[in-house]
């Protein structure tokens, strides 16, 4: 079923992407567009007896837009279908129906524009920090020739001097700033992390929250993030995308058109957050 009540209820209150209301990242050009249309995604399920069962729906007539530039969350229940929706965006397997596009084209398998981070860096152990890095563009036979982008990478999240470090000698938060820069170093149109953050101590998180929004503004590529953490997602993100229960349909859309850099204290955030809560089941206890 479509959801048109809720899409068309969230559309008088929120417009339809922030980035048209105010000015994403300072580069946004080069951020790409993402169009959602009509999304269902199935998956074959097997049940506990005898291995056989029916389809189960992950995914359901889901409609999102992502300007240019806009920094984009998604929150919901677990299982609900949220990584889900970030592999069919990812390119990484293709939706049961509906179209998924990046400016205008269809998206139909992985592409470097896009850039997955998942909440485990999966480092090569065997290879220096800058050698992991150095993997996207060594696939791509581009590394002879474009070597400065490694270490561009590893400026931008600050772990030049980490360059010749091997990952066991890294700190949680060293190790998944690696990741980003193995991500940032194709220079993705947009950035897609899947609670990039969730294994960090909550300071190293904190700190990589504020860092990861500065990347995001300088470099102006468009960011969907998938995180458990309300607090995260609306200190991040231009637009909070709340899903209900498996299948995942928008159940609404908090648009935070706060300025960067934003203030955790801040009133409108908190306000958001009860918000946040009381759509995911969680407002008595706030
Ligand atoms: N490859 C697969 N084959 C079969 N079922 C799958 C597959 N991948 C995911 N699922 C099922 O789809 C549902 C949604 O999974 P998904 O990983 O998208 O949830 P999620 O919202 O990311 O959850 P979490 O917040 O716990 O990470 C789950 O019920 C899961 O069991
Ligand atoms: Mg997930």
């Amino acid at each position: 079923m479509v959801n048109t009540a809720t899409a068309t209820a969230t559309a008088t209150r929120a417009p339809e992407t922030a980035a048209h209301v105010f000015p994403a990242a300072a580069n946004a050009g080069a951020g790409a567009r993402i169009e959602v249309q009509g999304v269902s995604h199935w998956f074959a399920q097997r049940n506990a007896k005898d291995g056989a069962g029916g389809p189960l729906q992950v995914i359901e007539d889901l409609d999102l837009d992502i300007a240019p530039g806009e920094f984009v969350a998604l929150l919901g229940p677990s299982g609900c279908g949220k990584s889900t929706l970030l592999r069919l965006v990812a390119g990484l397997e293709p939706a049961s129906a509906g179209r998924l596009l990046q400016d205008g084209k269809p998206i139909t398998e992985p592409d470097p524009s896009r850039i997955v981070v998942f909440q485990d860096p999966t480092l090569f152990p065997w290879r220096t920090v800058w050698d992991n890095v150095a993997l996207g563009l060594q696939a791509r036979g581009l590394l002879k020739s474009q070597r400065h982008r490694v270490d561009e990478a590893l400026a931008l999240v600050g772990l030049d001097a980490f360059a010749r470090a091997l990952p066991h000698e890294l700190s949680g938060g060293m190790a998944q700033r690696v990741a980003l820069a193995r991500a940032l170093v194709n220079d993705p149109r947009l950035l897609v992390l899947d609670e990039p953050l969730g294994k960090l101590d909550s300071l190293t998180r904190l700190a990589m929250q504020t860092e990861l929004v500065s990347l995001w503004q300088r470099k102006g590529f468009s960011a969907l993030l998938v995180t458990h953490d309300v607090e995260e997602a609306l200190f991040m993100a231009q637009r909070v995308v709340v899903f209900s229960d498996r299948p995942a349909r928008i159940s609404e859309v908090l648009v935070n058109d706060l300025p960067y850099p934003r203030h955790r204290s801040d009133p409108k955030l908190v306000e958001l957050r009860r918000q946040a809560l009381a759509l995911l089941g969680l407002g008595d206890s706030w």
